[in-house]
């Protein structure tokens, strides 16, 4: 049993951030990997990368996007209720060393991965550049927290109500074309996002890592629900990612794949608000 410590509603409601008492699992785990919740016995499992952890007061942090039943009926979660299951460290862990200066392009939820893994950047003596965005003002998370981890923070937001109007690919196009120290690139986001940013840090030859969020059925490597497709070869997000050398990803195919079941979790959402 794994209590809800903490909640907070950023975003309009519409992405959720839960402190959980996990002490087991804020002791082991590392930036990139992820937990798989389950909020009650005949529950869906929820795939959720952790966006910070607490080890002494063991404590870890999932930020969630409200998209269907099961995330709904988080959302109506308070503080000092009980999730049923929370299972993990699940993945790899990123692979973080001194490499000198990285660029950290976070969009909309993906802030909320990118964070653990830009503050491990940081604390391994990188200088972080950081390029968040969102739609607009309202839609844009941890902004404090990633400028207290960042050397320099860039914001965009879609409709300039914040920031620099545009999408996060235009700073770092501006960064790239400028700039002959960066050494690598972490793209976590939207696919289409993570797409153009390797379509343009494939221009400059610059490495780059991004973080996929295929769907998820057990979470070890036994379903194959979770198949990506990585320098032509089929890998399991759950175990071999998910976080993978984004010039290898087949986007198009993970794009395919995911759209799939969108229909059915809109469907949920609207059944369950019924
Ligand atoms: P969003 O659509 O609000 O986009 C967030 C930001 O991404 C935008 O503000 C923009 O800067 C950038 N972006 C969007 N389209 C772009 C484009 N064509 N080119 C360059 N940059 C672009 O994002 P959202 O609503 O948070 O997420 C949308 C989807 O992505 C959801 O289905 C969500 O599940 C998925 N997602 C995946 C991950 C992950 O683990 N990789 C993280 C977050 C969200
Ligand atoms: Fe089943 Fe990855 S979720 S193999």
């Amino acid at each position: 049993m794994f209590q809800i410590i903490r909640k907070q509603e950023m975003a309009r409601g519409t992405i959720i951030r839960f402190d959980i008492e996990a002490p087991k699992i804020a002791k082991k785990i590392k930036p990139g990997q992820f937990v798989i919740l389950r909020v009650n016995e005949t529950g869906e499992r929820i795939p959720l990368t952790v966006a910070d952890k607490d080890e002494f007061s063991g404590i870890i942090t999932v930020i969630f996007q409200v998209v269907g039943k099961t995330t709904a009926l988080m959302r109506s979660l308070k503080e000092g209720d009980i999730i049923k299951d929370v299972t993990g460290p699940l993945g790899k862990p990123a692979e973080v060393h001194n490499v000198g200066t990285v660029i950290m392009v976070g969009g909309g939820t993906g802030v909320a991965i990118l964070y653990h893994i830009a503050k491990a950047f940081k604390e391994a003596g990188n200088q972080v550049v950081s390029i968040i965005g969102a739609r607009d003002k309202d839609m844009l998370i941890l902004k404090n927290e990633m400028e207290n981890i960042s050397d320099e923070l860039v914001v965009t937001t879609d409709d300039g109500s914040y920031g620099y109007r545009g999408f996060v690919t235009d700073p770092l196009k501006k960064y790239l074309g400028e700039r002959y120290d960066i050494k690598l690139v972490y793209a976590i986001g939207p696919i289409i996002m993570m797409k153009n940013v390797c379509n343009l840090t494939k221009q400059f030859n610059t490495k780059t890592f991004v973080s996929l969020n295929p769907v998820m059925i057990d979470g070890t490597g036994m379903c194959g629900g979770c198949r990506v497709k990585v320098d032509n070869k089929t890998q399991f997000c759950c175990v071999d990612g998910p976080d993978f050398d984004g010039h290898l990803v087949d986007f198009d195919e993970l794009e395919k794949r995911n759209s799939l079941y969108l229909k059915d979790e809109k469907n949920s959402l609207l059944f369950s608000i019924r």
